[in-house]
Parts: C-alpha cells; structure tokens; sequence
C-alpha cells in the first residue's frame, strides 16, 4: 500500500518511524515532512492543507490511503473532500470528518456534545459579543481562578486562566472584540479544575475502538513546571495514577459515551480522538478533546504499539477495528525535547544539528521536530527542534538514557528539561 503522511512535526516522524515498520506499507510519502521523516520515506513539498495539491499527487501516485498527522486539514474538511470526489472516494482518509474534526475546532460544540450525552467535564456557558453582560455576571457566580476559552482554533493559546475577576472580566471583553479574531468571536467559559493531566488516546473506526497508550505532556518550559507555556517538553507513557481502576472509568463514562454520542448522531469518524483528561480526586474529567494525536505525547505512544499500525488503519478504513488486536510494549518510554534557546518567546533558526550519529542506544530513538537541510546539512527550523524517546524498565530507567543521548546532539542554545515524568515518581 502506498501511505501519504500529512505534517511536519515531531508527531509525524513519529507516526511515519511505527508506519515504515508495516510490511503492509509498499512506500510512505510525507507532505511536507522534516529533515527526519526523509529516513522513513520521501518527503514532498506540499502543504498539509492544499487539499487540490494532494488531490493530484494521491491520483498519479496511486496512494491508497492518507494519514493526517495535525488539526487543520481535519477542521477544514479534508475527509470530506476526499468523500465527496468521485476520484478520490476509494481512497482511505484516517482523520474525522469536519463535523467530527469541531470536537477540537468547536470548544462550544465539544462542550454541548458533552452535555448531551453526560460526559464528564467543566461546568460551563458560552457567550457572544452580544451577551457580553451576561458573560461577566456569569463570572461572578464562579470561584477563582477562572477560565476562559475561545471557541475556535487558536494554535494552542486560545485558552486563559485568570487570578481575579477584573483580569477575567477584562479578557473576556478584548477575547469578544476579536483578540483572536473570528476564533473568539465566541467565548466559552467554564469551571477551574483542579487536577493533574493525563492525555488518552483512542482510534476510532466509528462504532469499535483501540485504546492506545496513555500519556503524560509537559507543557511548560521550565523545571518544576514553571515558566512559559509550550509545544510541549517532553512526555512519558504510561502515566502511573492512569490504574486500571482508573482507565476503567474512563472508559465507561468518557471514551464509550463520547464514540456511542457520534455514531448515535450520524457523525462520521474514522480517526483518533484525543481525549485531554484531568483526574479529579480520582475522577477523571475532560479538559478538552483533539481530533488527531498529541505532540510531544506521539513520541512516546508509538514506542509503546507493538502491533502494526498499518493493520490498526486498514481495519479503521474497513470498519473492523474491534476485531484487530492491539498489543502494547510493557515498558515505559519518556521522552525529552530539545529546543531553541529562547523559545517560546523568540528564537533563531538555522543552527546546525551535530551528534545524531552518536545515539547508538538501540532504547532510544530520534525524532525531529523543527529540521531542515540546508547545503546537506541538519539545520534548526523550529522552537522545538528534536525529540529523543527511549524505553526503560522503569520511567526512571527510560528518562536516564534519554537524558544521555540528548545531551549528544548539539546545536547552538540547545536546552531541554531534565525532569520530564519526575512529578509522577515522587511518592510512588
Ligand atoms: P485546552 O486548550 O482546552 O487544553 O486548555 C489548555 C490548558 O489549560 C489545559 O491543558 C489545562 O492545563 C488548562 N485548562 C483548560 N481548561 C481548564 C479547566 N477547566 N480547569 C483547569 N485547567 C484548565
Ligand atoms: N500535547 C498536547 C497537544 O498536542 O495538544
């Protein structure tokens, strides 16, 4: 079979590193790719989101199925197109369709949906422009802090959490007037959760499904979980207070509730769900959902699929994934990102990359995140730049060699964190 990849980052060489492992897999293309994914199989210089490019490249290639690796082609409809073309409508898209893709594109719609079908999660209303005082006295009924939420995609910062109800009161009003623009012209705000995340993977083939691996992203820059918030630090799976208990009663109340609520109202989805979880007391809650996969979460979910990721999409595509097995590696992965000095404020790009050849630890693997070659050499494109993911016996044991081989790979104001999973250990 040949594969088309869509994206670029440290999730996609992830994704395309477990793909090229498929038998099944004749030859893998990623659009665009990255300095890394080119080892996995050949890169094309397309965007993710040119919907008529690929159109033509799927047809005088003969790729039979496309695997969309971000969130912008599933919200602008590419499952979809494909669907809806004559052409295209045998070829297998992996990825929800645009109504399934509001679960992320739509927090208000993720929320009602929620609602509908009693899936746990914040309290919450959603206020427009027009309802603006509506909106502050809202706020007023809510304890500290507070949180508010644009309604469209936002790259990621469309989410605020306040100290105070004038800070919160006042953000409301810049998000309504179009902080945003188009993405706040609704604002959802909801109920604080107090708890710590967990992120849960399921794919979907509309009515069975495949609980992947969890895991556990670490979002700020800093050690301690202090500074500015990012693309992701580093991840670990699995999360240990994810128990069997506990995965149990998501499951139950969370994963069953939300596939039975698509199919029940004639939603398409044939992909992953993201189920960004918090653990409440012990209970799980929803914090969000994503329509694809997490990044950095990816790099350490894929080293923990034994089975053939290939077969899992087959069966996606074929709508027999409750029949497919899914094996997982019992040990941990951990996974360390090595960023720009400087990011996730401004950074510079274009540094050589140098002593990836020198991770010989067959635990461990490279993914690249922001690369590029130029004059045949390994240059940084990005604030996240390199993923190391290695397995240990133990999280310890896998955070230990991956912090060894980072630290190999240099390139001008390299920094990463030393402490990825650490929080989890403390205690145990
Ligand atoms: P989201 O984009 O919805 O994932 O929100 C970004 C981050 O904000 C989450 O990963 C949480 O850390 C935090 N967050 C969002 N909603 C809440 C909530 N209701 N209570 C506490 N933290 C939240
Ligand atoms: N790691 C969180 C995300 O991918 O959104």
């Amino acid at each position: 079979m040949k594969i088309l990849l869509l994206g670029s980052g440290g999730r996609e060489h992830a994704m395309a590193w477990k793909i090229s492992q498929s038998p099944k897999c004749e030859k893998l293309y990623i659009a665009p790719g990255n300095a890394g994914t080119m080892a996995c199989g050949e890169n094309v210089p397309m965007k993710a989101d040119d919907f008529e490019a690929i159109k033509s490249f799927v047809l005088t290639h003969g790729v039979s199925m496309v695997v969309v690796g971000p969130e912008d082609p599933l919200v602008k409809g590419i499952y979809d197109f494909f669907r809806d073309d004559a052409e295209l409508k045998d070829v297998a898209v992996i990825g929800p369709s645009k109504e399934g893709a509001c679960l992320e594109g739509s927090k208000d719609f993720a929320k009602a949906f929620m609602q509908r079908h009693a899936i746990p999660t914040a309290a919450y209303r959603t206020f427009t422009g027009a309802t603006l005082a509506e909106g502050k006295a809202f706020l007023r009924t809510l304890k500290a802090p507070y949180v508010l939420k644009a309604d469209g995609l936002c790259a990621g910062k469309g989410v605020l959490i306040l100290p105070t109800l004038e800070q919160a009161e006042k953000e409301l009003e810049e998000m309504l007037s179009g902080m945003f623009g188009d993405a706040s012209s609704r604002v959802v705000i909801e109920e604080f959760m107090d708890g710590i995340e967990c992120s849960v993977f399921v794919l979907t083939d509309g009515s069975g499904y495949k609980i992947l691996p969890e895991a556990k992203d670490y979002k700020r820059i800093g050690e301690g979980d202090t500074g500015l918030n990012t693309g992701g630090m580093g991840s670990v799976s699995p999360v240990p207070f994810a128990t069997k208990e506990w995965m149990q009663k998501v499951e139950d109340r969370i994963i069953r509730p939300t596939v039975e609520g698509l199919r029940q109202e004639g939603i398409c989805y044939k992909g992953f769900i993201f189920f960004g979880l918090i653990n409440v007391d012990g209970e799980p809650k929803v914090i969000e959902y994503n329509c694809r996969m997490g990044d950095p979460e990816t790099e350490t979910v894929m080293l923990r699929i034994k089975s053939d990721l290939v077969e899992l999409f087959e069966a996606v595509a074929e709508g027999r994934l409750a029949e497919c097995p899914l094996e997982f590696d019992q040990r941990s992965a951990v996974c360390v990102m090595l960023v720009s000095g400087g990011y996730p404020g401004h950074y510079e790009k274009g540094f050589e990359i140098t002593g990836i050849e020198n991770i010989t630890n067959p635990d461990s693997v490279v993914f690249h995140a922001g690369t590029a070659v130029k004059e045949g050499r390994t240059v940084t494109a990005g604030g996240r730049v390199i993923a190391v993911s290695s397995y240990g016996e133990s999280q310890a044991e896998a955070l230990r060699k991956s912090m060894t081989e980072a630290q190999k790979i240099q390139f001008e104001g390299r920094y990463f964190r030393r402490d990825i999973g650490q929080d989890l250990l403390s205690g145990l």
